[in-house]
């Protein structure tokens, strides 16, 4: 289920809004002209399925979004404890990889099969932090500035859309804006202390 937080992106960031109700998520979302949808989950896919079961699996979902958007490649990434002995340094290079802010040339977007990853999307003065999770697909446009999170024991399964495969780069604005608003460990921490 998604988990919003907003903070305004100032020296101190102040929490304006938390919440999981799935409407007020999509409409403050839309201010932003990101869009978040959500498929039903799959529930018997195996733990270990390949790439082409996944796809299979949401193949009428995934067949939509290319033929509503234009997308020519869709993969899936992968990232999940695997008690190896270079785990640590692994996790860490990947989170580090996009955790500062940066913008794309194209789209990202993402529907998380399994796991859980946070976007920050950094516009009009604030920082959404979009914690997404099993079933839900977030679309930002090109440009948006925003960084993501996996927090420090990453674990997700996501497919990914693109409008070509010559690689993913981005764009780092150099604000260190990522620094200062609550990382992915964080978020979660807090959630869970709510629900308690
Ligand atoms: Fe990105």
């Amino acid at each position: 289920m998604t988990y919003l937080t907003v903070y305004t992106d100032g020296e101190q960031p102040e929490t304006l809004l938390e919440t999981e109700d799935t409407a007020e998520i999509a409409a403050t979302l839309k201010e932003i002209d990101v869009v978040l949808r959500h498929w039903q989950v799959v529930e018997d896919l195996p733990e270990d399925a390949g790439q082409e079961e996944i796809l299979a699996a949401y193949g009428a979902e995934v067949e939509r979004v290319i033929a509503e958007e234009g997308y020519t490649f869709v993969d899936v990434a992968r990232l999940r404890p695997d008690g190896g002995p270079d785990w640590p340094e692994r996790a860490a290079a990947a989170r580090q990889k996009f955790l500062s802010e940066h913008t794309h040339d194209d789209d990202e977007v993402r529907y998380f099969v399994s796991g859980s990853g946070i976007f920050y999307l950094h516009a009009g003065g604030k920082v959404h932090a979009v914690l997404c999770e099993a079933g839900d697909l977030l679309s930002v446009p090109r440009n948006t500035t925003h960084w993501f999170d996996m927090g420090t024991e990453p674990d997700f399964t996501a497919i990914r859309f693109f409008h070509d495969d010559d690689g993913w780069v981005g764009d780092f604005t150099g604000d260190p804006i990522a620094a200062r608003i609550p990382d992915f460990d964080a978020i979660t921490a807090a959630r869970a202390a709510r629900a308690r």
